[in-house]
């Protein structure tokens, strides 16, 4: 089921089952959505304890009366499944709904997002629930998605999640000697004899079986998709054939989304930047990324679904959104191929845990607020650009990320367990390919990867079967293949690989890691260039961390290592392979030297980004297109007004002043028609 819109989507979370008792506000809502310029909002996700009562009477004439009502007023509604928090009765009479937690306790009726995503109890409560909704809201005009439950995370360690987990390793290994063998369990003598001895890792058991760790972390994605295809059925048995989503979160550790991607019909996230805590462009990269690898899931257009129109009250310090930057945040979503920028939440909350949290429309409830005027503005300037919508995003540039790779490189124990600053990494590349305007994909080992032309791997800890083979025919092919310390460690099940590293890619990048040196926090290195090198770096860089000692079988020393006692190694080597190249780095390097090293690269590789020219700091450039159009998306994330560089040719300006310097936060699209570019090309 795609989901196509002819708008970008606008509005937020709005929960009218907190002022029932209030029929004014809720008239006033409405309008007061409209002068905001919203769209859309997402109801009913926490509404399960008025939905239903008690067990089997359904109240739906509340809900159905405000989607009625939003709709006559052209504001359409995602809607949810309740399931992301039950009612105390469920709780109550089928306490195996509630979690167990690692220590073997169960929870008691509280909180949400909590329930047990074996149980047959829940899961058969949850289809009621959500075919009763399908058969009844699935054909109003007024309902356009489907939010199934609400951040789906955590982990239960209940009986009935252990019986499915022996299930899923028996299914996965055939025989308990195999997952021995692939678990390594002769060590410390933890031998199995069957199936049935096996229990999740466990605080007070066992955590020291990393190919356990990683398969249970597998298990629980794959019994969250398991449930979640089941709350799935049960709106499709209700006759619904609308699109679905859930509401992802900034790189969520607990669940692997790449493969829960593909339960989903669009990609949806909640954006909870810490906007302020450092300079706004450097949380605008995070977020960006953040963008780019929820759009990469599916490689399809995703959209914001939640985020705070001011300040999130679970953040250490709430602190308050500066003017203007609720709409860069909000345009950035678009800028990135978001289909929207939606919020949490429209009415602010009078009590409980969320009364301090931003909304659009506060205690006050007037419109006469510095946020509400933003979300105003911001909703006007979404529906300028809505011949946006529809529109892709794409790269040449392909960073790796893998969940499983990550799960097992943080659970290895060494080569640096004070911290391995990965997610630093992926930024400083991320970074070195954005600041020359390339927009970037990520992908995991399955993904496809021969239409890239650059294919970055940031500590690439596990290559999984096949990958080593796939990156070969990549570089073969003539790509332009990245690959740093710390890649091509460890098998499937976390067993390291034999015979040396980075594991079948040896003679691709024509080199060696012989040994990997941790480093203390207040230690560095250097990497200095040698002379006359093919990128023509000249300047030397600080490393930290993490320094892998290359044994040269081939690559060319691009630079060395200039202190301790593997000064002189090579700290950045080239080898041609095929008709492409493979790049080693091999330290930490900071952030200046991936600057560098990616713009001299790709001069070296002759690619240009979709802009041929310098772009200024603080400037974000980012490119969706159609057949016919490119559509340039230039945001100001710095500290004072800039020139924007503007493609060559004629532009047509959709938004903002293209003569003048852009000031700080604000946005300028420009479209251009596409064989304008081409011809510009074969020039
Ligand atoms: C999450 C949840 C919302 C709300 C917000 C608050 O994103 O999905 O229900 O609690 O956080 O920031
Ligand atoms: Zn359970």
């Amino acid at each position: 089921m795609e989901f196509k819109t002819q708008k970008l989507l606008h509005g937020g979370d709005y929960n009218p089952e907190q002022w029932l008792d209030r029929p004014d506000i809720l008239e006033k809502d409405i309008e007061m959505m409209r002068e905001a310029g919203c769209n859309t909002v997402s109801l009913g996700i926490f509404s399960w304890s008025i939905l239903e009562p008690q067990e089997g009477i359904y109240h739906f004439e509340w809900l159905e009366e405000i989607i009625d009502r939003l709709y006559s007023r052209g504001i359409s509604t995602i809607l949810a499944t309740p399931s992301g928090a039950r009612p105390k009765w469920l709780a109550d009479r089928y306490p195996e709904v509630l979690r167990v937690d690692g220590e073997r306790r169960r929870q008691l009726f509280g909180f949400r997002h909590n329930h047990c995503y074996t149980s047959p109890i829940y899961r058969e409560k949850t289809a009621m629930i959500n075919k009763k909704l399908s058969e009844h809201f699935g054909s109003h005009p007024g309902v356009i998605m489907w939010h199934l439950s609400n951040e789906l995370g955590g982990e239960c360690h209940c009986p009935l999640c252990q019986e499915a987990f022996r299930g899923w390793l028996k299914e996965k290994y055939g025989t308990i000697e195999e997952l021995n063998r692939r678990w390594s369990t002769t060590f410390w003598s933890h031998t199995y004899q069957s199936f049935d001895q096996i229990e999740s890792p466990s605080p007070i058991g066992e955590t020291q079986l990393h190919g356990l760790n990683l398969d249970w972390k597998r298990f629980v994605t794959h019994q969250t998709m398991d449930y979640l295809k089941n709350e799935i059925q049960a709106l499709r048995e209700g006759g619904s054939t609308l699109p679905v989503t859930t509401n992802l979160m900034y790189y969520f550790q607990q669940l692997d989304y790449f493969k829960l991607a593909k339960e989903l019909d669009i990609v949806s996230w909640d954006t909870y930047p810490t906007w302020h805590k450092e300079a706004v462009m450097e949380t605008a990269y995070d977020n960006g990324m953040c963008h780019d690898l929820m759009r990469s899931l599916k490689k399809k257009p995703f959209f914001q679904i939640e985020s705070c129109p001011t300040s999130t009250n679970w953040q250490g310090v709430s602190k308050l959104k500066k003017p203007g930057v609720l709409f860069s945040q909000s345009m950035q979503a678009i800028a990135h191929g978001g289909e929207g920028a939606m919020y949490f939440q429209i009415r602010q909350s009078r009590g409980a845990s969320e009364k301090f949290h931003g909304a659009v429309i506060d205690h006050y409830g007037e419109k006469d607020t510095r946020v509400f005027q933003e979300v105003a503005k911001t909703g006007k300037a979404l529906r300028q650009i809505s011949e946006i919508a529809g529109s892709e995003v794409k790269s040449q540039v392909a960073i790796v990320y893998d969940w499983d790779s990550q799960w097992a490189m943080e659970d290895s124990q060494g080569p640096r367990n004070k911290g391995l600053h990965y997610h630093e990494v992926l930024l400083k590349f991320y970074r070195g390919f954005r600041k020359l305007g390339y927009n970037v994909d990520f992908v995991d080992m399955d993904c496809e990867i021969g239409g890239y032309k650059v294919l970055a791997l940031p500590m690439c800890y596990m290559f999984k079967e096949g990958f080593a083979q796939k990156v070969r025919t990549f570089v073969e092919h003539g790509g332009i293949l990245i690959n740093t310390y710390w890649s091509g460690i460890a098998d499937e099940t976390d067993r390291c690989y034999l015979g040396g590293t980075p594991h079948g890619l040896m003679d691709v990048l024509g080199a060696r890691s012989m040994e990997i040196d941790g480093l203390y926090d207040w230690e560095e290195n250097q990497m200095v260039p040698l002379e006359d090198n093919v990128l023509g770096l000249s300047e030397t860089y600080q490393c930290k961390y993490l320094c892998d000692l290359l044994e040269l079988r081939g690559a060319k020393p691009v630079m060395v290592y200039g202190s301790d006692f593997y000064q002189g190694y090579a700290a950045l080597t080239v080898n041609a392979y095929g008709a492409g190249e493979a790049w080693y780095v091999a330290a930490d390097a900071e952030q200046r030297f991936y600057e560098k090293f990616i713009e001299r690269l790709m001069r070296h590789s002759r690619l240009t980004g979709v802009l041929d020219q310098e772009i200024p700091q603080g400037l974000e450039v980012t490119t969706r297109e159609t057949d016919e159009f490119l559509y340039y998306i230039y945001q100001n994330f710095g500290t004072k007004p800039v020139k924007i560089p503007l493609p060559q040719g004629k532009v047509e300006v959709i938004h903002g002043e293209q003569d003048e310097e852009l000031p700080v936060y604000e946005m300028v699209i420009v479209k251009k028609k596409k064989e304008d570019t081409e011809n510009r090309h074969d020039a």
